[in-house]
């Protein structure tokens, strides 16, 4: 791997470059300024800070509801990507991250479509699921995330391993590369207990039969049923169904089915840059990871300074950092919820978190000169930690 100077990455020596380039454009004359430049405002339609969407549409589907969001204009996506949807619940403004289900031609005429699934505990979810109605507005980040088709990466036959709503940016995919907008080979083996938890199964049937470039095969852990392929997702059954040619796989789902696939995909030699993982939000419980320690105290106080104002919280440790940052009203910016996307990156002034190996994500500087995400981090001891906010 190659040696880089870590001294010159220093995150803290980037502080004073927009006051630096502040200072120097305001010494420059008005006659060489420039303040409309094309590939910023191309960039800034492609990427709005925030959209303003409204419900248009709701669907009642298997433990889910589908959700349409339509504005005059969304932002343009890759099909895999994810909006992160804000809500405000007594006075404290959460998002999480939604997987588009729609495909890019969809946002180019006006709406996205995101499925929400209740989550046993959950906030954002429930409180959308039980509260939201035709024509409330929401808003939401600009799609978002790398769980895309990257023909100077990835190979172009992909094997998507979806286990429960983790089905959803395959769902996108399939649809993308039907109506031509993606041009890859996708085999979808798609996990579920049982046939009625398959989500989103005539769509994804009507598609494969139609589109020789998609295939979706359907495995059940707890059934055995003619046309379904029975058991886990192992190394054999991926074997089964990969070409014989190079492929890439793509793996959603809960947490429990990406480790145990991971460890599958040990046994096939794939190239790691053929492995690619969408984790879809925070793991809820820090001691389902082998290396969590034992005798962590179940609260912990954390001091957080914005801006240099310090408040004081006492929290369980058992909860991610952003978590319990959001619950006593401070909103660090975020967006992936799994330490991918570096929006939620603080600096950790003091104290210990978990990070847990498999969502440490920080470049190497960040972890270096003690800077965490807060998604992925749970409290060891006490904290002091400095958060930008929204
Ligand atoms: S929200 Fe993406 S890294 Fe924390």
């Amino acid at each position: 791997m190659a040696e880089y100077n870590l001294d010159s990455l220093n995150p803290l020596k980037f502080t004073e470059l927009i006051k630096n380039r502040e200072t120097e454009n305001a010494k420059a004359s008005d006659d060489i300024c420039v303040s409309d430049f094309n590939a910023n405002n191309l960039a800034g339609s492609l990427h709005p800070k925030k959209q303003i969407l409204k419900i248009s549409e709701i669907k009642d589907a298997k433990y889910t509801k589908i959700y349409t969001l339509t504005s005059d204009k969304c932002a343009y996506f890759s099909a895999g990507q994810y909006l992160s949807v804000s809500v405000n619940i007594e006075g404290k403004t959460y998002s999480r991250p939604y997987s588009v289900v729609s495909t890019p031609k969809d946002a180019l005429k006006g709406f996205y479509v995101i499925a929400v699934k209740r989550v046993e505990g959950g906030i954002v979810s429930n409180y959308i699921l039980d509260n939201l109605k035709v024509g409330d507005i929401v808003e939401a980040s600009d799609p978002t995330g790398t769980f895309t088709y990257e023909p100077l990466r990835d190979a172009e036959h992909i094997i998507a391993v979806a286990g429960g709503s983790g089905i959803t940016p395959f769902v996108s995919l399939a649809k993308a590369i039907f109506e031509g907008s993606e041009e890859c080979t996708l085999t979808i083996l798609y996990g579920s207990k049982k046939e009625d938890d398959i989500l989103f199964k005539s769509e994804l049937d009507s598609i494969s039969r139609s589109c020789e470039k998609v295939n979706v095969v359907y495995i059940l852990s707890e059934e055995e049923k003619e046309g379904f392929d029975h058991g886990f997702i192992n190394a054999e059954l991926i074997k089964k169904y990969a070409p014989k040619s190079e492929y890439s796989v793509f793996l959603c789902g809960p947490q429990g089915m990406i480790g145990f696939v991971d460890k599958e995909l040990s046994k096939l030699s794939l190239e790691k840059k053929y492995i690619r993982h969408e984790v879809h939000g925070e793991v809820a419980n820090p001691e389902g990871f082998v290396d969590y320690p034992k005798n962590v105290s179940d609260t912990v106080k954390i001091s957080v300074y914005v801006k240099g104002e310090k408040t004081e919280i006492t929290a369980s440790s058992k909860n991610t950092v952003l978590r319990i940052l959001e619950a006593n009203g401070i909103k660090p910016p975020s967006r992936c919820r799994s330490g991918e996307c570096g929006f939620c990156h603080s600096k950790l002034l003091c104290g210990k978190v978990f990070i847990p190996k498999e969502l440490d994500k920080r470049r190497q500087a960040d972890s270096k000169y003690g800077f965490i995400h807060p998604c992925c981090s749970y409290p060891l001891s006490d904290l002091e930690i400095e958060v930008s906010e929204q």
